[in-house]
């Protein structure tokens, strides 16, 4: 089912020649520092005068919000394949309203968490199978890939210390145990070996002003 789905929609390619833009996203635990990532590559790009549209999953729609607070904040149990579906039903809204309106106009999408998390947390953190987790994102999103994937690679009792120094309450997710985070690692640098060619693979306890240069290495190769 997946063949002609897995390939990019658009071709990164036509991004320098004012046609599609570019979708970027940023992956990694929690912790890791894809905010921070994130915001210095929305900086850098706006200063090369690109339109950013600056956006996260789950929660970058008004329905996505509401979606959002079951899956982080609801009390009690919810069943994994439910889990899943919430999170697809989040991604399915957000890009068929918000990221494909963006991107077609040639603007550059930055988004925090995207499809990968769905296969890291809900395939291997829960353990459901990697290959449904992920085809049923690419059903939701009508077989819609970034063209540039940035994950930030960390040891999860890394994550941890930095999620504590944090001091903010930690959400359904993040109160997972060590051994679901060391899943979740696993998957994603799984997803990357895949993928190399899609994914950039960073180490998360280089410095910040390091990390964000390669990232903008990456992107400026794929804007042309
Ligand atoms: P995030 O917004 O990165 O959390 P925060 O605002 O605390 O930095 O992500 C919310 C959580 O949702 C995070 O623990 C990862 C999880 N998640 C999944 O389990 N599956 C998914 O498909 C996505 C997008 C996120």
């Amino acid at each position: 089912m997946t063949d002609d789905l897995t390939r990019p929609l658009h071709a990164p390619r036509a991004a320098a020649a004012g046609g599609p833009g570019l979708f970027v996203t940023f992956e990694g635990g929690d912790g890791a520092g894809k905010t921070t990532q994130a915001s210095l590559l929305e900086r850098w790009l706006g200063e090369q005068g690109r339109v950013v549209v600056r956006t996260r999953e789950p929660g970058g729609t008004d329905v996505g919000v509401r979606i959002r607070d079951i899956v982080l904040h609801h009390r009690g149990h919810i069943d994994a394949r439910a889990e899943a579906l919430l999170y697809a039903a989040d991604r399915a809204h957000h890009i068929a309203t918000h990221v494909r309106p963006a991107v077609a106009r040639g603007d550059v999408v930055i988004q925090d968490r995207y499809l990968d998390s769905s296969v890291a947390y809900q395939g291997a953190g829960r353990v459901l199978d990697a290959d449904d987790i992920r085809a049923l994102s690419l059903w939701a999103t009508e077989g819609l890939l970034p063209d540039l994937t940035v994950l930030l690679d960390l040891d999860p009792a890394a994550a941890r210390r930095r999620l504590d120094a944090d001091d903010k309450p930690f959400d359904r997710l993040e109160a997972e145990k060590e051994d679901f985070h060391a899943r979740v690692r696993a998957g994603f640098l799984a997803l990357a070996g895949a993928e190399p060619r899609r994914f950039l693979v960073l180490d998360a306890e280089t410095a910040p002003d390091e990390l964000a240069a390669r990232v903008r290495e990456a992107v400026a190769e794929r804007l042309g």
